[in-house]
This record gives structure tokens, C-alpha cells and sequence, in this order.
């Protein structure tokens, strides 16, 4: 299905695009321009001039890194494009895109992308007219009759189940409250639902887009069965995955304590570590799994997995550790902080989030029943702890001398970013 893009861009970039025929944007949007395909519509709004440039068409796929040298890696996600005679450019694009409910760095139905290209391509538009001069109030009229049409059409369609459907990704999230109603998405498998104790896919590719570049390496030392090596592969990521009894071909047996891998070399640590003796993963007599969490040694030895995370880790890489607390025989263990503490002698915090436990054996109707005949509450959410290998002092130094400032001086102090969106 033909669909399309709006890109954003501000006066400093838009000749880049326009001069290269390259539109970029950020990591936060790069699954929306991986769907690119050749023939798709494209548009580019300047967001400091107001100008709508379009409709263009695509003439590569989405890829990343298409060209490194003009943004750097500020805008990896990048597509070509070629401007047939039709291609022209509007005024006052950000009052016409709202009019049609239309948002920059998001992917376009095809009903929209069809939309704008018409009116683009009215005659009665004159380069640069929308607002300015005589054939503004035609072009009004226009803009109401499109985004009638759209609303209908609307109607009739749930847009942003068929743009997931186009993407095939999961939202990154953005609050620290994480809910997923199902362990996988997409169409490949990710790990195995019928592991006990296998990770939601979701987790591990919100961590692996927020932290890591297509080609990183990422680890994960206790892999189960796998679902941090599909989401990775998916991904691009490079990959190694370990367990002490791997369920898979391409996970390695190996205990965690110690990882052969050199000093700083890794980009992403992901680890779901048993959350005491709850679950008998399997007969391994090393296996964490068969330490009690109310037991101190079962931090002591997962404390040594965290000196190995951190000693594999490049410095201000990230790990991410996923905990649950504990209850039983009407005692409470605070296992989440317990490893958070031990975390934090390691690395520094970024975030702490809280996923919600789904799926649990215990959500039945004779457990809710006995929650509340013995007062207690039955595990309802999980912590993903989210800490950083310490920068070098030398390489702190530097980055900070790498700021560019006049980056942020469009936004002045206590405004918030006008778009919201990313833009060139
Ligand atoms: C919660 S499961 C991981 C689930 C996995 N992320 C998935 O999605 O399938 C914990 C894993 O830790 C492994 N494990 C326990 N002790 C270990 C050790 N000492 N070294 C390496 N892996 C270990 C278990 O075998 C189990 O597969």
C-alpha cells in the first residue's frame, strides 16, 4: 500500500534536504521511515518558515544511515527522494495541517497522503500562496473540503490501529507506568510464551531503541529462552545471549557471575534474573533460581552478575534489570529495592519503571478471594531498574565540550518546543 511521510525541518536544514533530495529525522521516529518503500509520498514542513514542500516521491527505502556525512548521526533515519514538476512549495503549513489532522515525523495513510498531494498540486496555488495573496480564500475553501472528505473517511477507519498494523512496532513508551497485554509483538516470535518467566518483548525493545543504534552490541547473561535475541535481531542489534541452561541453539551455556566478554566493549545489558526460588527454571545447581530471596546470599551472588554487567559495559552504557518483589507464607520481601541498592554500588540511576504484571498464576478468582479473607495483596507490578556504567571522568570532559548550544537556543527558557515533534 502506497502511504506517506511528513517530514519537519527548520531554515538551517532545509537546504540540506531540498539540495541532496535526503530526508532524515531522529531515532524516536526511525520505525516509521524503515517502512519506506519507493513511490511512497513525502512532505517537508519548515518549521520556522511555516512552508509545506510536497508531495515528493520516495526513491530509495527508508534506511538508516543513507548518508552519514550531512547530519552526522543527528537524523540517521533517512529516505531519497525526487520532485516531479508537480512539487511545489505553500505558506502557512502548520493552520493547513491541523485543519486536516495532520502531525510532522508521522507516517501517512494513504487516504492522507492522497489529501495533501491534491491540494498541493490545486492550480489555483501559486507557490508560497496559502496565506499570503488573493488565492488564499480558494485554497481555504479546499483545505475544508479535504478534511470533510478525511473525516469521513476517518470514520470508518481505526488510523492508528492500521498505522501500527504499517509499522509493526510497539510504541516507545513515554511514562514510567508500562502495561503490555500480550508477552510478543510483530509477526516473528520473540522468545517463548511458554517459558515460565519469559520477558514481555515490549521491555526489552523500548530499551534497545531508547539506548542502543542499529549495530551496538547488546547482552543479556540469564537469556531464557531468548526473546531478548529475537527483539535484537529484529532490530539490527548485534546480540549475545547466555543462560546457565541454554533452551536454544544460540544461546551459550554459561553462568552469569562470569562473562567472557572483554572490559567495556558492550552497549546494553539486559537482565530478567530470577526473582528468588519461585520458579524452578530448571535442575542447574548454580541456577539462582534455587536461592531463596529472603536469603542475603541471593544478593551476594546476584551482585557479582553486576559487577560483571559493569565491567563489560562501555562507560555511560546502559543496563536494564527487571525485579519482582515477594510474598509468601505472609512474608514480604522487598526484592526490587534489595537489587536496587546493590545496583546503585555499580552504576547510576536513570529511571526506575513499573510494569505491570499480567498473566500471573495467581490471578484467579481463589487467590483475590484469599487476598482479602488474609489481608494481604496479591504481586501486581514488576520494577524495570534503569542504571549507567559511570562516564570516564576524561570523556565526561569532553562530551560536555561537544554541546552545541545553539541547538537549543530556538526555545526559550520555560517555552516548550513548539511542534513537539523532531525535527531537522
Ligand atoms: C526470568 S528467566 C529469563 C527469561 C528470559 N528473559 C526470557 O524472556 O525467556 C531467568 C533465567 O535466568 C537463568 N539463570 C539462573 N541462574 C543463572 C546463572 N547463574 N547464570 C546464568 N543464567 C542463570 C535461568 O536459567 C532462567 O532462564
Amino acid at each position: 500500500m502506497v502511504k506517506g511521510y511528513l517530514f519537519a525541518c527548520t531554515d538551517k536544514s532545509e537546504r540540506e534536504c531540498l539540495d541532496n533530495n535526503l530526508l532524515g529525522t531522529s531515532y524516536v521516529h526511525g520505525d516509521a521511515v524503515l517502512t519506506l518503500e519507493p513511490g511512497d509520498y513525502l512532505f517537508l514542513i519548515n518549521l520556522d518558515s511555516d512552508k509545506l514542500f510536497g508531495p515528493f516521491h520516495a526513491s530509495s527505502e527508508g534506511k538508516f544511515n543513507l548518508d552519514t556525512e550531512i547530519w552526522g548521526d543527528r537524523y540517521p533515519y533517512q529516505v531519497k527522494f525526487i520532485k516531479d514538476n508537480e512539487s511545489t512549495a505553500i505558506d502557512g503549513a502548520k493552520k493547513l495541517l491541523s485543519g486536516l489532522g495532520l502531525k510532522s515525523n508521522e507516517l501517512l495513510l494513504d487516504f492522507e497522503a492522497e489529501a495533501l498531494s491534491r491540494l498541493l498540486k490545486q492550480p489555483q496555488i501559486l507557490p508560497d500562496s496559502y496565506l499570503g495573496n488573493g488565492n488564499s480564500h480558494g485554497l481555504k475553501s479546499l483545505v475544508a473540503e479535504e478534511s470533510k472528505r478525511l473525516k469521513e473517511i476517518r470514520k470508518t477507519y481505526d488510523t492508528s490501529s492500521l498505522k501500527s498494523k504499517l509499522l509493526q512496532k510497539p510504541r516507545l513508551e513515554t511514562t514510567t507506568l508500562w502495561d503490555f497485554p500480550t508477552q510478543s509483538y510483530g509477526t516473528k516470535p520473540k522468545g517463548s510464551n511458554k517459558y515460565a518467566g519469559v520477558t514481555p518483548a515490549f521491555i526489552i525493545y523500548n530499551l534497545v531503541r531508547r539506548y542502543t543504534k542499529p549495530g551496538d552490541l547488546v547482552v543479556d547473561p540469564m537469556c531464557g529462552s531468548g526473546t531478548t535475541i529475537d527483539v535484537c535481531k529484529e532490530e539490527n542489534r548485534n546480540v549475545i545471549g547466555y543462560d546457565i541452561v541454554p533452551t536454544r541453539p544460540d544461546i551459550i551455556q554459561n553462568d552469569a557471575r562470569r562473562i567472557p566478554l572483554e572490559d567495556n566493549s558492550v552497549d546494553l545489558v539486559f537482565i530478567d534474573s530470577p526473582y528468588g526460588d519461585n520458579i524452578k527454571y530448571n535442575q542447574h545447581l548454580e541456577s539462582f533460581g534455587n536461592i531463596s530471596a529472603e536469603d542475603e546470599s541471593f544478593y551476594d551472588e546476584l551482585e557479582k552478575v553486576m559487577a560483571e554487567s559493569a565491567r563489560i559495559l562501555k562507560p555511560g552504557k546502559v543496563l536494564g534489570w527487571l525485579i519482582g518483589d515477594q510474598w509468601v507464607k505472609r512474608k514480604f520481601t522487598p526484592v526490587g529495592f534489595k537489587i536496587y541498592e546493590r545496583l546503585c554500588k555499580y552504576f547510576e540511576p536513570i529511571d526506575v519503571i513499573c510494569v505491570a504484571r499480567r498473566s500471573q498464576s495467581s490471578n484467579t478468582g481463589i487467590w483475590h478471594n484469599r487476598a482479602l479473607r488474609f489481608n494481604f495483596y496479591l504481586r501486581g507490578f514488576k520494577y524495570l531498574h534503569i542504571v549507567r556504567k559511570p562516564m570516564l571522568e576524561e570523556s565526561k570532559s569532553s562530551r560536555n565540550g561537544r554541546v552545541k548550544w545553539a541547538y537549543y537556543a530556538r526555545t526559550k527558557a520555560n517555552e516548550q518546543p513548539k511542534t513537539g515533534g523532531e525535527q531537522l
